[in-house]
């Protein structure tokens, strides 16, 4: 039977949209066999000048200055979208309504009710589609490991956990803001950024939350704007969570672009009754474990390097240290590997939605100096 064809269209390229980018030319390098094939049909981005230089550079056959128009294109079968968060709900409406399947860079949108209707639009769609969020970190082999190591029950219950995720990109002030740092664009400051991301490995390792005590911290309120006007900063640059998951344990998540020394310096502890499990992206290759019951009295490290499943895994070796971009493509991968089999995606929009739950949640107790409930599970 011949394999089923997908043509991508891709809205943004800038750091994220140039990543995708390389996830859907570097898939067959990477996956033998690859049961489906995939192309980039169509880019669009905010220049058309710079849509139109990116296509003749990367082969890209559609350049389009409008995003509808490509997203109603006959032709394309998945919308890849990698703009601003701002941007991302009139996206995902349009792409819902012309039954495409969706790919949809983090965070899904900048507020609950956005979040909610694009999950009510997909859930009502007469023609159910496979619809993606990128939570990439997911994908390292040692975060697949360390998820594979949980669901054997090998810590036990789980008691404690922290989750950082630290950048040094605000720390000086003579630097200009970038739209990440104005809410109107992002819709949050760091939490909306990077907390995203660490809120997402927290939950998919340790489970749903059910309180979270939030505090938020801007270090430079001033400084220049993207047009190099004076600016004043209305996005948190550094972001403190206390939470209790609804199995009981109880740990913090940091989220800062303040962090002196750091690059980007995403790591976890978790910590159960038999065991624990240290991580950093940093050191990304190596997991490290701990279990009670073992002969060994600490941590022993276990090299993850590039040991992904089959049909990946053999090149490059097994042993070879992965990378960054490679859990984007092993994300990218089995968000494509869902649409073959015109399966829900995982991680799923519902679950970029509770994330969204949660960042609200995080943002009002902050807010109100005092702990919120957090009603609902993924
Ligand atoms: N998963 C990750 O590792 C990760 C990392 C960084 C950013 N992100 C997310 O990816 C998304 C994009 O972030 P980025 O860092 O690539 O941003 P960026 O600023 O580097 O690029 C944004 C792109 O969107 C295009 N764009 C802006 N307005 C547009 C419009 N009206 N129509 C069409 N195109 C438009 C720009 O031309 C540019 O190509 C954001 O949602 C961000 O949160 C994810």
């Amino acid at each position: 039977m011949q394999n089923k064809q997908f043509r991508v269209g891709l809205i943004g390229f800038g750091n994220m949209g140039r990543t995708h980018a390389w996830c859907i030319r570097n898939i067959p390098f990477f996956f033998d066999p690859v049961p489906f094939s995939v192309s980039l049909e169509a880019l669009c981005t905010a220049h058309p000048d710079k849509t139109r230089s990116v296509c003749g550079r990367f082969g890209i056959p559609k350049a389009y200055d409008d995003v509808e128009a490509l997203i109603n294109d006959p032709d394309i079968d998945i919308i890849d979208i990698c703009t601003p968060n701002i941007l991302h709900y009139d996206a995902l409406q349009a792409a819902v309504s012309a039954k495409k399947s969706i790919y949809c860079e983090k965070p899904l949108c900048v507020s609950v009710k956005e979040a909610d209707e694009i999950v009510r639009l997909t859930q009502a769609s007469p023609v159910q589609k496979t619809y993606g969020i990128v939570f990439h970190n997911r994908f390292f082999a040692a975060c697949l490991k360390a998820k594979e190591l949980i669901d054997q029950g090998r810590l036990g219950k789980i008691l404690q956990f922290r989750v950082d995720y630290l950048h040094n990109s605000c720390l000086d002030p003579n630097r200009r803001a970038g739209w990440k740092q104005d809410q109107s664009i992002c819709g949050g400051g760091v939490l909306f950024d990077l907390g995203s991301h660490a809120l997402d490995l927290l939950t998919h390792l340790a489970g749903p939350v059910k309180e979270i005590f939030g505090r938020s911290q801007i270090a430079f309120k001033h400084r220049l704007g993207v047009d190099g006007t004076p600016w004043e900063t209305n996005a948190d640059e550094a972001f403190y969570m206390l939470l209790t998951l609804q199995n009981g344990a109880t740990g913090t998540v940091t989220v800062s672009k303040i962090s002196s020394g750091t690059n980007d310096d995403l790591s976890f502890y978790i910590g159960g009754e038999k065991g624990a499990l240290r991580w950093s992206l940093v050191q990304m290759d190596i997991l490290e474990f701990f279990e009670a019951d073992a002969s060994v009295p600490g941590f022993v490290q276990i090299p993850c390097f590039s040991r992904y499943p089959e049909p990946s895994g053999f090149f490059p070796s097994p042993k070879a240290p992965a990378g960054w971009l490679r859990a984007h493509l092993q994300s990218y991968y089995s968000f494509l590997t869902h649409v073959n089999l015109n399966e829900p995606a995982d991680p799923s929009f519902e679950q970029g939605a509770y994330i969204q739950h949660l960042m609200e949640a995080a943002y009002r107790s902050a807010e109100i100096n005092a702990p919120v409930t957090v009603g609902r599970a993924p």
